[in-house]
């Protein structure tokens, strides 16, 4: 699918109703499946990926029903019924990363498979933890999907990540969940630990110490009755729609806050982003707030260090903010953009340029000169999400029209994106 978005004539005003956050509706829905007894989520994510789950969930017979946003997961227990078929993961990295530590620990082998674009995404940072707690794991070439498990008993390690990544630590605590004593992850940077506070919150027994995080296992967790907040990733695209157009105000409905993401906000407010949290509420152990942001005269910035992998998946729509702030944007220590569901560094450098920005890129970061003049273009997603929408988000301060081709991407993450956008633009 082709869209075209024309430039902003006006200001964006109105209030925004985001997805279920992708990362805790992943990860609810494994615990839920994992656990004992009925769970029900609501304001489940919308999005394709988190559907991907619940796809490879009935396929090891967990009966999940979903009306709406709202999932009922009935819990198997840690144990779960041998898959007739390949399981899918679609285009979700989250989905074939995480659900492969509880398929490590299940009497049987698996088939984890996915589309082109997972295909072509790294496994071995998931295979090397697991194959150390015992699990047997082939995949295509040695480190690509389609990956086969084949579970059994696991023991408890101590596994310090090379890369700092949270897919991989959810892995490696949820085959955790399989083995008998305690299984310790270290971080080389601070990455989102929705993992941590969900395993308490179905009653695990999780520690945390300095870059570290340790799960006992057998543990018996319970269903639960839970809410998803909204996902601030998703918000992040009308955060910086509103900041570049000059006159916008717009809220934004029950976002996400877990500090671990909320980086974001300290960021924008130092690229001079006019962004506020109205109020702030706890919902299952993580922090949940209405946000208000306004069209802004905007800084420069770096991002860089652990900052970069508290961004990671911000990247793409805050080059847009960098290319018309007054002082552009630099990313380094980023190289994990380049095994995304793109080469992030390639598709966002390649869509600027095509609108007639100036982009240096690096092996791990790229460089986005600020005051650009955006020009209309024919732009593509490269079947990206995020690179979809930060098209989408550009294409407003255009001098023109953007073509977006294979637009819809975002259904990915965000189903509603297109006329969500289309609603604050009166
Ligand atoms: C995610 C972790 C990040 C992020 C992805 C979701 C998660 O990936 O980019 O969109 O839910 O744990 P990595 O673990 O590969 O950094």
């Amino acid at each position: 699918m082709q869209q075209t978005v024309t430039p902003a004539m006006g200001p964006l005003e109105g209030t925004v109703r985001l997805p279920g956050d992708k990362s805790i509706s992943h990860r609810y829905a494994m615990l839920a499946a994992a656990a004992e007894g009925v769970s029900t989520i609501a304001n489940y994510s919308s999005g394709a990926d988190c559907h991907s789950t619940l796809r490879c969930l009935r396929g090891v017979g967990v009966p999940v029903t979903v009306e709406g946003r709202e999932v009922r997961i009935e819990g198997r227990g840690l144990e779960w019924t041998a898959p007739e078929e390949d399981l899918d993961a679609g285009n979700s990295g989250s989905t074939i990363r995480m659900l492969a530590g509880l398929l490590a620990g299940q009497r049987f082998t698996s088939r984890l498979v996915g589309d082109e674009s997972l295909s072509r995404r790294p496994m071995q940072r998931i295979m090397v933890p697991l194959a150390q707690m015992g699990a047997a794991i082939t995949a295509r070439d040695g480190k690509f999907p389609p990956i086969e498990i084949t579970g059994g008993e696991l023991r408890p390690v101590e596994y310090a990540m090379p890369v700092a990544s949270a897919q991989v630590k959810s892995c490696v605590l949820l085959a955790g969940l399989h083995a008998e004593g305690v299984t310790t992850v270290r971080e080389p940077a601070p990455t989102r630990d929705h993992t941590e506070v969900a395993l308490k919150e179905f009653g695990a027994e999780v520690e945390r110490g300095a870059g570290t995080v340790s799960v006992r296992g057998r543990a018996r967790l319970e269903g639960r009755e839970l809410a998803v907040p909204g996902d601030l990733s998703s918000a992040a695209f009308f955060l910086v729609a509103a900041a570049i157009v000059p006159g916008s105000s717009v809220i934004l409905h029950q976002v996400g806050l877990n500090p671990t993401r909320a980086t974001l906000i300290d960021f924008l407010l130092q690229m001079g982003v006019e962004v506020k949290i109205l109020e702030m509420a706890m919902r299952n152990g993580e922090p949940v707030g209405d946000l208000m942001v306004r069209g802004s005269a905007l800084r420069g910035g770096v991002i860089e260090g652990k900052l970069a992998a508290a961004l990671i998946d911000e990247i793409p729509v805050l080059a847009v903010l960098g290319a018309v702030s007054e002082g552009g944007l630099t990313v380094r220590d980023a190289a994990e953009l380049r095994v995304k569901e793109t080469d992030r560094i390639e598709t966002v450098a390649e869509n600027l340029r095509r609108m007639g920005a100036e982009v240096d890129t690096y092996e791990d970061g790229f460089r986005v000169e600020g005051r650009q003049a955006l020009t209309g273009a024919v732009v593509d997603s490269h079947g990206d999400h995020r690179i979809a929408m930060a098209a989408a988000v550009a294409a407003l301060r255009a001098t023109g029209p953007v073509a977006i081709e294979n637009a819809e991407a975002a259904s990915v993450s965000f189903p509603e994106f297109w006329d969500t956008l289309a609603s604050i633009r009166g």
